[in-house]
């Protein structure tokens, strides 16, 4: 019997759109090979969302995504509502679909592909066989805490306030996924914080280590954050699984994500309890060359990837479309982010037409 998913596409701004039409054609292939109907339902979020209706999230957005199961974001934001206050900006639209769909746990794989190993920025030798799991909480910590604003003194000065906050009970929640996440790999959890610092590390660090003991398979460590970023640079085959906060998580994954050549190769999958996941790439809408069939794909593929897997729970479905993406990549197909002499330069669209050429259209 033909088994039914609820799909809602987000292609918010920039190279969203065109990221995303690739993806659901792969996506319907993929479906009539393996018996599997996709409905996809497409709403606004972001700056196509202020366009259109004057908010970055509409509430039927919201709504629609809660009564789907799943979600397949794209990228949001760009030049054009830069200007606007944050709480109306494409960038509150996402944190709001995060908070409204309490999607505590954001999972950031960063694997290096042999196929290229040459992108890196670093050595082969420090880069070659990297594999990180970055776990960020993504509904807590400054990103929301209160009080936040910026506040007129007496004396007429301006102040600008956020508040890193974090409870037990976030901390745990969190701690868990990324242990679990860990046993599922090598077993082995780097927690990283600010605890030589900040009270809310501290707290951060013993919720850690407590939790730490109902997971005696998994290796714990600790690092401060400042060191964790230098180290990912210096020596990134060290880690396996990373657990921290929205804002070091923020950071550090896209650090962790340029150790693979190009953030346009990164997925990731934001989860939570009870409602649909949200997959999306780790990088932005690139607005310097939206609409010029140059964008790169091969993330919003595999965050759909990580959707059949960790979403919908369809594994064959999840490893069929990552080996066409290994496959493209073995031919030497590459897109200008990750070009180098001797592979064949391709457009957005003519990866898409790779990628269903690979998976025998
Ligand atoms: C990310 C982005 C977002 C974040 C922005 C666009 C709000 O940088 O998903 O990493 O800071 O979380
Ligand atoms: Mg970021």
């Amino acid at each position: 019997m033909t088994k039914t998913y609820k799909i809602t596409l987000l292609p918010g701004d920039g190279i969203g759109p065109e990221i995303m039409a690739v993806t659901v054609e792969v996506l319907q292939l993929l479906g009539k090979q393996l018996d599997l109907e996709f409905q996809f339902t497409e709403a606004l979020l972001g700056g196509a969302a202020i366009d259109a209706t004057g908010e970055p999230l509409p509430s039927v957005t919201l709504e629609t995504c809660k009564q789907s199961d799943a979600v397949l974001l794209a990228a949001i934001g760009g030049y054009k509502w830069d200007d606007l206050p944050s709480g109306q900006r494409p960038e509150a639209g996402l944190l709001g679909l995060r908070s409204g769909l309490e999607l505590f746990a954001n999972l950031r794989p960063a694997t290096i592909l042999p196929q290229l190993i040459e992108a890196s920025s670093l050595k082969r030798e420090v880069v070659e066989g990297v594999d990180i799991m970055v776990v960020r909480e993504l509904t807590g910590g400054i990103y929301f805490g209160k009080p936040k604003g910026i506040f007129i003194n007496e004396n007429g000065e301006r102040r600008g306030v956020n508040t890193m906050v974090y409870s037990e009970a976030e901390i745990d929640r969190i701690g868990r996924v990324a242990f679990e996440a860990a046993r599922k790999r090598s077993k082995r959890l780097c927690s990283v914080d600010k605890a030589n610092v900040l009270e809310v590390s501290q707290l951060w660090r013993s919720c850690i280590t407590e939790l730490g003991k109902e997971y005696p398979d998994v290796e714990l460590s600790h690092m401060y954050v400042d060191n964790a970023a230098m180290q990912l640079v210096r020596n990134p085959k060290q880690f396996d699984t990373i657990v921290t906060g929205n804002l070091f998580g923020d950071i550090l994954s896209d650090a962790a994500a340029m150790l693979t050549g190009s953030i346009g190769m990164l997925p990731s999958a934001s989860l939570g309890a009870g409602n649909p996941g949200v997959f999306e790439p780790v990088h932005g809408s690139a607005p310097d060359i939206a609409g010029q069939d140059k964008a790169n794909p091969l993330a919003q593929v595999l965050s759909a990837a990580m959707m059949l897997r960790y979403g919908l729970n369809e594994p064959v479905a999840a490893d069929k479309l990552e080996k066409a993406v290994l496959q493209v990549l073995d031919q030497g197909d590459r897109t200008g982010d990750i070009f180098s002499p001797g592979m064949n330069l391709l457009g957005c669209k003519a990866m898409g037409a790779a990628l269903l050429r690979a998976m025998g259209e």
